[in-house]
């Protein structure tokens, strides 16, 4: 894993941007397939890239993007859909065709046949390119919970309270926020060929710090990405606070450093 450590959620943006960049320069003429997170994490990751764009510095017009999950029985027209809030944060600053950014329907009669499909359709696009992840403070990715199986794929799952509890800020109130919803499986996600996870603060720190240094388990999901072989993991100063090797992981960013000038 490369670990970024940055000093706040501006200069994570950018690094987060950097990669996209590199995604959409290398992608073939077919163009990049990006992987988009929704949740707080990744948003200065999207400004820096709108920014981009606004300057004529990146171009997504040849690009397409799944979104890593939706909730269940949420209108996509309602505010907090996750279908909306990529809409309202990111692809409509952008020029990415709107007919080209994916989410699984959680409007879906068959929400079980309905992951299935979104998972196929992934697939079937040639896979993500670059996955943008953050991360719950219980170490969930995607939607992900912890005992999630490591080789999941898309499907529904039912939330934890303390997922409930964190996601209550963006509704007017925890009984609204909803139960189920679909996710990308972890064996889905892992198929991304790179990822680039971003966090910060303070409540993500224990998280962060199973993530890098814990066992591999089930019980926080986002170990699973120790087993891929093209992860960086971008955090503030709060978001690293518990990493027991944070000054080891500064020596390698530093001598990175070196070596490129
Ligand atoms: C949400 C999303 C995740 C997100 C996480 C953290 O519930 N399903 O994709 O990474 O929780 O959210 P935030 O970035 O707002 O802390």
């Amino acid at each position: 894993m490369e670990i970024i450590l940055v000093e706040d959620a501006v200069e994570g943006g950018r690094c987060v941007a950097d990669l996209v960049a590199e995604t959409l320069s290398s992608a073939g003429s077919g163009g990049a397939t990006l992987g988009l997170a929704t949740g707080s994490s990744p948003l200065a990751a999207y400004s820096e890239m709108i920014a981009r764009f606004e300057r004529g510095e990146m171009s997504f017009a040849q690009a397409r993007a799944f979104l890593l999950d939706e909730y269940v029985a949420l209108p996509r027209e309602h505010e907090q859909s996750y279908w909306s809030f990529i809409r309202e944060n990111l692809t409509r600053h952008i020029d990415i065709p709107d007919d080209q950014v994916f989410s699984p329907d959680g409007e879906a009669e068959d929400p079980v046949a309905e992951a299935a499909r979104y998972d196929a359709a992934i697939r079937a696009a040639g896979g993500v390119d670059l996955q943008i992840l953050g991360i719950g403070s219980n170490g969930h990715i995607g939607f992900n919970e912890p005992s999630s199986s490591l080789v999941s794929r898309t499907r529904v799952k039912t939330l934890t309270q303390q997922t409930i509890a964190d996601n209550a800020r963006f509704f007017d109130s925890p009984d609204e926020v909803p139960v189920h919803v679909l996710t990308q499986g972890l064996g889905t996600i892992m198929e991304a060929r790179r990822i680039v996870l971003t966090a910060t603060g303070a409540s993500k720190a224990g998280a962060v710090a199973a993530t890098i240094e814990g066992p591999l388990g089930a019980h926080c999901p986002a170990t699973v990405l120790q087993m891929h072989p093209a992860v960086t993991i971008v955090v503030d100063r709060e978001a690293a606070s518990e990493l027991t090797d944070r000054e080891y992981y500064r020596f390698i960013q530093q001598q990175k450093r070196r070596l490129e000038h």
